[in-house]
């Protein structure tokens, strides 16, 4: 399925993270949130009550709909930056309740 989001940079400076496993080739510096959306991840992470999906929506800090693990601390990706070697993943359940 082709992303919904795209890059306004044509050539960004690339750099590799590895989300859930999976490397992926995101634009040094930007926002981590609006670049993993243009790459195409829809999902973030999952509700710990129900299991349903979360994605960046207010994309400022306030709802913490895009939390992630990145190396191993829980935090929002729209308030970080892309930098290389990331390694970012989904939230665990008892991370969430943090
Ligand atoms: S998208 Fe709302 S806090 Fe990050």
């Amino acid at each position: 399925m082709k992303p919904a989001f795209r890059e306004i940079d044509p050539a960004p400076v690339r750099v590799t993270v590895r989300f859930d496993g999976q490397d992926l080739s995101l634009p040094e510096g930007a926002n981590l949130a609006a670049a993993l959306l243009a790459a195409g991840v829809v999902s973030l992470r999952d509700t710990p009550v129900s299991g349903a999906p979360r994605a960046p929506y207010c994309m400022m800090g306030a709802c913490f709909d895009c939390l992630v693990q990145i190396d191993g601390v829980t935090r929002q990706a729209c308030m970080t930056e892309v930098s290389e070697g990331m390694e970012i993943a989904r939230p665990t359940r008892e991370a969430a309740d943090d």
